[in-house]
């Protein structure tokens, strides 16, 4: 039973993942591919962005319904202009009963080394970087724009030095890609004080091929590990955690794996997602969203707002990873969202 707004299936709203840009430096070949991706792209205008004075009230009406975790997402969300004021506005809110919200970022780290220390001084609690390969040509040709790993390192050990750590590191296994880098990844990784995270290759958005295939199952990645490093698991602290934890028996350190694919964890699903361009998802895989924005700018007042939100909480009833088994081809032919949209 948990506290807060519950949905159709009992699941309170406890985090909101906010995208602040739909463009991102990276052209990640499983996420914003070249050719869908090119120069003719057409990315949001900037006066279809939610402004700083809308995310937050959009986030503080969040909080006021007992959202206590927020995290900035992208695209690439450090290249917004101005992140560091909004994100001391964010950091200003308060939970009905006087906490900060948990404060989070999810980047591709190639301009943290510049801004860490900002981000810090502006009141982020964390962030999350995203390295999917150990090899400087491997991660360039992942990443597609030639962007240097060494780079990537620099930035985590700048959020690190500001005090944004221990950073966590996502890394997406994709089979034959770079799972042969799964225990090089762990032991890098282990060593630099970091936690690192695998995610199961999703078949988020159209534009990715997604095959079943591509996917190296959780227990695999386990399994991979455990035989040289043996693994225990770590009991989860927060209900609804997408990671589950395994720390190392010979000593300090540990790993997480996100199993989405393999291991559905929509029963505890307590995330609600809004777009660069205010829409209102309450389900990664979602094919609608609810339109904050018009709300916003047809002036809505605070209650109206907070009206909303917890109207379209209370009737969500979405568990597209629990169903993507049963719904074979069905789930294919669905309207996706991209993850460059929606922030993964
Ligand atoms: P912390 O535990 O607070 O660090 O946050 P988190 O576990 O949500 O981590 P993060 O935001 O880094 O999410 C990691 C990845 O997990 C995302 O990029 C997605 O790929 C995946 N993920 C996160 N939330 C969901 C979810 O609700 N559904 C699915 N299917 N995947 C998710
Ligand atoms: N499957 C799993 N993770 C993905 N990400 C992007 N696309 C996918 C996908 N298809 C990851 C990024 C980043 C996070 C925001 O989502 O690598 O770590
Ligand atoms: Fe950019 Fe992240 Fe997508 Fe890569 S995965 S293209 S860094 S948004
Ligand atoms: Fe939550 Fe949807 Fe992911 Fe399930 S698939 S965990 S409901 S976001």
């Amino acid at each position: 039973p948990s506290v807060g707004l519950p949905d159709a299936r009992g699941r309170a709203l406890r985090d909101l993942r906010i995208s602040i840009t739909d463009r991102c430096n990276f052209r990640c070949v499983y996420c914003m591919p070249k050719e869908l991706f090119g120069s003719d792209h057409q990315f949001m205008e900037r006066d279809e962005l939610l402004s700083f004075d809308e995310i937050v009230r959009v986030a503080g009406s969040a909080v006021d319904l007992g959202v206590d975790k927020l995290r900035l997402t992208g695209g690439e969300p450090l290249l917004r202009r101005g992140i560091e004021e909004l994100i001391s506005r964010l950091a200003a809110l308060r939970t009905p009963d006087g906490r900060k919200p948990d404060l989070a970022l999810t980047t591709n780290g190639s301009a943290l080394r510049v801004k860490a220390a900002a981000l810090r001084e502006a009141g982020l609690d964390r962030v999350t970087v995203s390295v999917d390969s150990l090899d400087e040509t491997r991660f360039q040709a992942i990443n597609d724009v030639r962007f240097p790993l060494a780079r990537v390192f620099d930035g985590i050990a700048a959020a690190n030095a500001a005090g944004l750590g221990p950073v966590k590191v996502n890394a997406v296994v994709k089979r034959g890609v770079n799972d042969d880098e799964i225990v090089p990844l762990a032991e890098h990784f282990r060593a630099e004080g970091q936690i690192l995270r695998f995610i199961e290759y999703m078949d988020v958005g159209a534009s990715n091929g997604w095959v079943l295939d591509d996917v190296v199952p959780s227990a695999e990645i386990i399994e991979r590990i455990d035989a040289v490093h043996p693994l225990v698991p770590v009991a989860e602290t927060r209900a609804g955690e997408t990671a589950k934890r395994w720390r190392y028996l010979d000593g300090s350190g540990e790993i997480g794996v996100i199993s989405s694919v393999t291991g559905a964890f929509c029963g505890t699903c307590t995330r609600a997602r809004v777009s660069a361009d205010g829409k209102l998802y309450t389900c990664l895989f979602a094919s609608r969203g609810f339109d904050l924005r018009e709300l916003l700018r047809s002036g809505a007042d605070d209650d109206q707002l907070r009206g909303a939100l917890a109207d379209v909480w209370s009737v969500r009833d979405d568990r597209y990873s629990e169903q993507r088994a049963q719904l074979g081809d069905a789930a294919a032919d669905r309207e996706r969202i991209e993850m460059s949209y929606i922030g993964g």
